[in-house]
């Protein structure tokens, strides 16, 4: 790991002096017993903030899984209509009438100062602390009815489009249209939102629960509106589509490519459109998401005793079944930097660089001042529906091993072999005797790949981030030759299959049998046995099982997207090593030379060593701590001293996506929200609550992905209990929502009882072991280290498989020809 730059400073400055190692020490021991004498102070929450959270525990709950931005949460007050001191907004109730495209009943209510009962946080200590102004909202009586007429919307569209200087990009018709049209037309809707939220004066409560009522199929916005979130027909097949249309028959567009992540609580956006977050106590912008790594997020060196890093890339791989937002690229579909282009007087209108302190630990003896951050790309709810900003997700939603075939017709096409089911690979070690690589990306070489070599290639796969890390490389390459494996196998049991079949029927066992691995061997490490139990994702032992549920949204949310499931970076390991087939360590590289730059698996019998390294290699321990290959020397060229930092990332990206803070979160899981500093400290590792202290405002202020890896571990899991319970949520809603999910009976979709058996045998480790070149021992739970008693390594001959006859038919009856007795 090698010692971490992101020590605490000890050069006095004012804010890094706050931390300095004396002061922490001084401070910490002089607060604490006023810690403990101190009364618990009673806050209640910001108004500008305040919202009725939906628990999943709460009855409505399942309604708010129906789409994002569903009118079932209640801002207490809003701003004020005409701007005056103390006048607000109660909730709006909605109608509409043929004239009307929206009527907002409104209710005023005054905001009176409350009687303040409280003590300060830390009394006689952290004065610094401040709190919101605490109001309480009284009725004026005064009522009004607003009519926003079909006339003024097509106003503000017309007005939107000339301030846009809108011109209709071509492919608006196609179910696939690529992210720079979609950022288009979405730019132009937000547009229309907000003309008329300046025009009528809106509160956020009205542009979030009101605009997405009006039906623009009524307006000319219509014309504009992608074909992909419109309603299309659908028929009911055995194969799932690559962009997720028509899985859920009901609402055909939900969980579908380049569709909008899920909210489960709305979005805290500063303006009630598309502002970061800021602070409750004085709308300040939050601190520098720099200055939180350096503070809270620092390397420390912590291997975890039990699990390998596999179960870390494990659930990198899985996300990348899941989720991906679209980040802006140049007109050669490349990535940009903010910063440079800003150094030569240029610009992007989704630039928003993060400002770098003048005293940043890392970056300052550099002389840096800004580090890259781009927004993403806006997206369209259903049927277009205005409202505050949206992001999408450019993957398809399900769990369906989309990694490896991509989550569009046009990107499946370029992966697939089109002969006997196969998908494209690389034989370039066909002397050698050696499986196949990936494909390499000769198309667009520097997409996304660093300090290529002139000869190699990266790679191309079912997802873009293919060369992200060297073990997602190695991951990816794995899971094509178990397509390729399958689709001879059934090949050969079931010669009169065409490709089509064949490559059809391969790719919905690795579906199931992805699916399967997810919810056997990582969910229970991850979330504990009791959170798997609690929210049903569990593996049922025998038969099928028939709870789908056509009104769950199965779409990742964004408090998944852009926090909880970014857990992994904790465990990330700093430097990446290398086994042999005896599990004896070869050696190490830092990782960061290993990122986007996949290179050393062109150097023969490479790939089983890395392999070697997944599944020897202990992971690093959950904590609030990330390792500096990524939180400072991220995507780092050859050329420079620097890279980026995904932690800083990580928290921005939050704040751009209005995702509310941790303090929302807990109070969303159950968990209560925290009321003061103290509240924290025994919630939080460490002295993270004190860290918080210093550099935050408010509890509330605290941004979720933070919080959420400085939690303390729930009882036998990997995690703490806020992300632990918005992940089990997604999961339950992944398995609860997807109509194809391997274990449904009584659907084209569905597998025989005999093949369901089969593909409830598949481990991890087996599939390993196929698709290695030579690894011939193993521990059977590879997530875990091997232990002689408890995961002892097994030959792998002796690991269950598939047993494929299940999948031969009569070729001239259709019939299978095995059934177990
Ligand atoms: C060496 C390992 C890893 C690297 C280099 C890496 C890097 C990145 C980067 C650059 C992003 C984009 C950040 C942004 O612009 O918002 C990202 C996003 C993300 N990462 Fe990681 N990551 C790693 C491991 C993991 C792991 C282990 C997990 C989970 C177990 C994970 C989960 C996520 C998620 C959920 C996102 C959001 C993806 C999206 O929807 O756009 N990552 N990561």
């Amino acid at each position: 790991m090698g010692s971490s730059i992101y020590q605490m400073s000890t050069r006095s400055k004012p804010c890094w002096s706050k931390i300095s190692t004396l002061c922490f020490l001084f401070t910490f021991f002089s607060f604490v017993p006023s810690l403990l004498t101190s009364q618990i102070p009673v806050i209640t929450s910001d108004q500008s903030n305040a919202i009725t959270p939906l628990s999943p525990s709460s009855p409505s709950y399942q309604s708010t899984t129906l789409g994002s931005n569903s009118a079932l949460f209640a801002v207490e007050t809003a701003e004020s209509p005409k701007n005056s001191a103390n006048v607000l907004l109660a909730p709006s109730s909605y109608t509409q009438s043929s004239e009307c495209a929206l009527i907002l009943q409104r209710t005023y209510v005054v905001n009176l100062p409350s009687e303040s009962t409280r003590s300060p946080l830390f009394a006689g200590f952290l004065s610094v602390i401040k709190q919101p102004a605490q109001f309480t909202p009284v009725p004026t009586g005064k009522q009004e009815e607003l009519c926003i007429r079909y006339v003024d919307v097509e106003t503000a569209i017309q007005e939107a489009k000339y301030r846009r200087n809108y011109i209709r990009p071509n492919g608006l018709n196609s179910l696939e249209p690529l992210p720079p049209i979609i950022s288009q037309t979405a730019e132009l809707a937000l547009e229309v939102t907000r003309v008329l939220a300046t025009q009528f004066k809106l509160s956020p409560d009205e542009i979030l629960n009101g605009l997405p009522l009006i039906d623009l199929s009524r307006t000319t916005l219509w014309e504009e509106c992608p074909a992909h979130v419109k309603p299309i027909p659908c028929t009911i097949e055995r194969y799932r589509t690559f962009t997720g249309h028509c899985n859920n028959l009901k609402t055909p567009s939900w969980g579908v490519t380049f569709t909008p992540f899920v909210r489960y609580l709305p979005p805290v956006y500063s303006n009630g459109i598309d502002g970061y977050r800021v602070s409750v106590v004085d709308g300040s912008p939050l601190p520098s998401a720099r200055m939180v790594t350096a503070t809270v997020h620092r390397d420390v060196d912590r291997p975890d005793s039990d699990l390998t890093i596999l179960i870390m890339s494990w659930g990198q791989f899985i996300d990348h079944d899941l989720t991906l937002a679209a980040p802006p690229r140049d007109e050669n579909d490349l990535e940009f930097d903010c910063c440079e282009l800003r150094e030569r007087g240029t610009d992007h209108p989704l630039c928003a660089p993060i400002i770098i302190p003048d005293d940043d630990p890392l970056y300052s003896p550099f002389g840096k001042r800004c580090h890259d951050f781009k927004r993403s790309v806006a997206g369209h709810r259903p049927n277009c529906a205005l409202g505050p900003r949206a992001h999408i997700n450019t993957l398809s939603s399900p769990i369906d091993a989309n990694f490896i075939y991509g989550s569009s017709d046009a990107l499946a096409r370029r992966l697939r072999a089109f002969k006997g089911g196969l998908m494209k690979v690389w034989d370039r070690f066909n002397a050698y005797g050696l499986k196949p690589l990936l494909p390499p990306e000769s198309d667009n070489p520097e997409r996304d790949c660093t300090a290529r070599p002139r000869h190699l290639f990266c790679f191309i796969a079912g997802d873009e981030r293919v060369n992200e890390q060297i073990h997602l490389t190695v991951l990816h390459t794995l899971y094509v030759r178990d397509h390729n494996r399958i689709a001879t196998a059934l090949a050969e049991l079931n010669p009169h299959w065409d490709d089509e079949k064949l490559f059809q029927e391969a790719r919905h066992i690795m579906a199931a049998s992805v699916q399967h691995i997810t919810l056997n061997e990582f969910l229970p490490l991850l979330l504990g046995t009791e959170m798997v139990e609690k929210y049903n994702i569990t593996v049922q032992a025998e038969g099928y099982r028939d709870d789908y549920d056509a009104n769950v949204h199965i779409g990742p949310s964004h408090a998944f997207q852009t926090a909880a499931f970014r857990f992994g970076h904790t465990f990330i390991q700093g430097m990446v090593r290398r086994y042999d087939k005896f599990h004896q360590f070869l050696g190490e590289d830092p990782l960061h030379n290993l990122l986007r730059q996949p290179f050393i698996v062109y150097e023969p019998g490479k790939m089983d060593e890395l392999i070697g390294g997944l599944i020897n290699t202990p992971a690093q321990t959950y904590d609030p701590f990330i390792t500096q290959e990524v939180s400072g020397r991220l995507f780092q060229p050859p050329h420079k001293p620097f890279g980026l930092d995904l932690a800083a990332i990580n928290l921005e990206r939050g704040r751009e996506h209005g995702l509310p803070g941790y303090n929302a979160w807990r109070e969303w899981c159950g968990l209560g929200r925290a009321q003061s500093w103290q509240d924290l400290v025994p919630v939080l590792q460490n002295n993270t609550a004190y860290l918080y202290s210093q550099i935050y405002k408010h509890p509330d202020d605290i941004d979720l992905w933070s919080g959420g890896i400085s939690e303390v571990r729930l009882p036998g899991a990997m995690i703490g209990p806020t992300f632990a319970c918005i992940i089990a949520q997604q999961f339950s809603n992944i398995r609860r929502g997807d109509r194809f999910w391997y274990d449904r009976s009584g659907l084209p979709s569905s597998f025989t009882p005999e093949q369901l058996y089969e593909i409830k045998k598949s481990v991890q480790s087996k599939i390993i072991c196929e698709n290695a070149d030579d690894i011939p021992t193993i521990q059977t739970w590879v997530m875990r280290q091997a232990h002689p008693i408890f995961n002892p390594r097994v030959a792998c001959s002796d690991l269950p498989s598939i047993d494929l006859r299940y999948w031969q038919e009569d070729p001239n009856t259709g019939a299978l020809l095995y059934r177990r007795k």
